[in-house]
């Protein structure tokens, strides 16, 4: 994998004129953050040697580099699910190349179910800890430690500074969040209420199909990550039916403040 990523990294840095040390994975709910950047490099996966392509229709497949609020970062504008039927390293894949062009610092949102009672249909949830439910691992195989260690530490896999920075710009911004704790499964069909309720058992406040394992290969390759939740259904009490609609809606909703929160605090700690 070392060379295929190698290899990703060269045509990059052929095309790219500019080296980001932040990089940001564009989940569901932070689309318009793409309309506050100077773009100055866009890149279809399609283009980019060994990266898989995008087949969710709501995701676009680019990488952006440009610069937001003064700070150049670079966007993953689509990612990649485990259900879409990509293998645990092609999900990965993007991260580890960020990693070796100069990034640094990762931003992730993503929508998610909430467990927690507290919760409602678009809040925003920080993510400080999570519990990986995920039938595969990104690590699994041979490791090469070029890229981290065998047994990578877990043990604060949201970086806790960024937490307590995202809260207090969140009090700022009037913008309300939650922290808590997300589950990660490989979908794609969604819960059962005894799984809810299981999920809720176990520990987690809020359930999705993403965002792990892209926080593991970065913690292995000794990132900071900073996470985010979209809670776009609720997965407590009167259950309702969850439709990719309302999923997009209350997603859709949550995006304003989304955009302001990450952008905020992508400017103070980048
Ligand atoms: N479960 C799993 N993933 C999700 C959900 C959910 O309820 N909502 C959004 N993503």
């Amino acid at each position: 994998m070392k060379k295929e990523v190698q290899e990703s990294v060269s045509y990059l840095e052929s095309r790219v004129k500019i080296k980001p040390t932040c990089g940001i994975i564009l989940g569901t709910g932070l689309g318009a953050l793409v309309d506050e950047i100077v773009i100055s490099d866009s890149i279809g996966y399609d283009n980019i040697p060994n990266f898989p392509i995008s087949t969710v229709e709501s995701h676009h497949g680019r990488l952006i580099f440009g610069s937001l609020n003064n700070v150049d970062v670079v966007v993953m504008q689509g990612r990649f699910h485990y259900y879409e039927g990509y293998s645990m390293q092609e999900v990965t894949f993007p991260v580890r190349v960020l990693k070796k062009m100069g990034v640094q610092n990762l931003f992730i949102s993503n929508a998610a179910g909430g467990l927690n009672s507290d919760f409602n249909v678009s809040d925003l949830m920080i993510i400080n800890d999570h519990i990986d439910l995920f039938p595969e691992n990104p690590l699994r195989g041979l490791n090469n430690s070029d890229f981290g260690p065998r047994f990578p530490d877990m043990s604060v896999p949201y970086y806790t500074p960024w937490i307590d920075e995202a809260l207090s710009l969140a009090s700022t911004l009037s913008v309300s969040v939650h922290q808590g704790v997300y589950a990660g499964v490989s979908g794609p069909n969604l819960e059962t209420k005894a799984e809810y309720k299981y999920l809720s058992i176990i520990g987690a406040d809020a359930v999705g199909m993403s965002t792990i394992p892209e926080n593991i290969v970065a913690n292995h390759m000794g990132m900071r990550v900073f996470a985010v939740s979209v809670i776009t259904d609720l997965c407590v009490g009167d259950i309702q039916k969850v439709t990719v609609e309302k999923v997009i809606a209350a997603a859709k909703k949550a995006e304003p403040a989304l955009t302001q929160l990450i952008k905020k605090l992508v400017s103070k700690v980048c």
